[in-house]
């Protein structure tokens, strides 16, 4: 009887021409997810085939039509609709629930009216590491789903913060805190920060290498300053976005962790908002890229808890997430000054 070998569990799988590649595998207690359950109509159950591709039955008109709606290649294939006829390898593509729910969330932008005006924000860029090796190491299919996953728990950490997703990146995104409010705005982007470091450790890394034995790491950079603020784009896609040097500058800070080997670092003007709030490893002086002078850069590596403890994602002395939204600005008074 032809067999399946299923990754990421190692198992074979004996299946006749009669029994759909779902069928064999739940009997065995593989358990691939199958949201409507074997219909073709939620393309959970999908799995890549890596080897033995032409021992598939052709796809069943559900399943081909689900294929063209969802741009799916040749080789991914609904399980619930695929029989063998000889050896096959196979990948499951949606691994828990998590993944599941991804298949069909989406969110959508906030409007705020903004027309343009000027603000002190905080500006946070986030970018996965060595982006171009990572590709080149995964497959193309691969790659989307995991920077689905990827920007899941990035939007998580900028929605819990408080904070305004202006735009993505490819592989990264930039966001924007205290575009109703400065007052708390540092603290929201460290916050953000730290969670995100928190969040890639804990829900990608390992993901990722279990499925592809490689890493996946990310930087963080963060400015306070003055930009100009307003709404781009029309209907859903309208969203917040900010124009301005304090931009440029951020983006800089968080290329600056490449060559500073860190994960997270933040301007002399940012930190000095919520000094003694918050935990900072290393401080380093540095020349940004088209910019003049040199620019102190430190690193944060926590927030400073009640008790005098430090811990990452831990919130301000007298400090919870919820009186966050309503506290006064950082004890220090000056608001943003060129940090270089
Ligand atoms: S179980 Fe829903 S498409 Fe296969």
């Amino acid at each position: 009887m032809p067999r399946i070998f299923l990754l990421p569990d190692q198992r074979y799988v004996e299946a006749s021409d009669l029994e759909t590649v779902l069928s064999a595998s739940l009997r065995v207690g593989i358990p691939i997810t199958n949201e409507c359950r074997g219909n073709a109509r939620c393309s959970t159950c999908r799995v890549l085939v890596l080897n033995g591709l032409g021992y598939c039955s052709p796809r069943s008109e559900k399943e081909r039509a689900l294929a063209e709606q969802l741009h799916f290649s040749d080789r991914v294939r609904l399980a619930c609709q695929t029989t063998i006829t000889g050896n096959v390898t196979m990948r499951r593509l949606i691994l828990d629930a998590e993944d599941a729910g991804l298949t069909d969330q989406r969110k959508q932008a906030t409007a705020h009216g903004l027309v343009g005006e000027e603000r002190q924000i905080a500006i946070l860029f986030v970018d996965v590491r060595n982006s171009t090796s990572f590709a080149e190491s995964v497959p193309p299919f691969d790659v989307i789903h995991i920077l689905r996953r990827f920007y899941h728990h990035m939007d998580k950490a900028v929605m819990d913060n408080g904070g305004h997703i202006a735009c993505y990146t490819g592989d990264g995104l930039m966001a924007l805190f205290g575009i109703e409010s400065s007052e708390c705005a540092p603290l929201q982007a460290v916050r953000t920060g730290l969670d995100m470091l928190h969040s890639v450790k804990r829900n990608i890394q390992p993901y990722v290498k279990r499925l592809f034995q490689c890493p996946f790491r990310i930087g963080v950079g963060a400015h306070f300053g003055e930009a100009v603020v307003g709404m781009v784009g029309g209907g859903l896609q309208e969203r917040v976005t900010a124009l301005g040097d304090a931009v440029n500058i951020a983006s800089r800070i968080e290329r600056a962790n490449k060559q500073a080997r860190t994960e997270f670092l933040v301007s002399e003007a940012l930190l000095r908002e919520i000094k003694g709030q918050v935990r900072v490893g290393k401080s380093l002086s540095v020349k940004l890229p088209g910019k003049t002078g040199k620019y102190a850069l430190h690193e944060v590596v926590g927030i400073r808890t009640a008790h005098g403890k430090q811990r990452a994602g831990a919130g301000p002395p007298g400090l919870t997430r919820t009186s966050l939204a309503t506290a006064p600005a950082g004890a220090s008074g000056s608001r943003f000054r060129h940090a270089g």
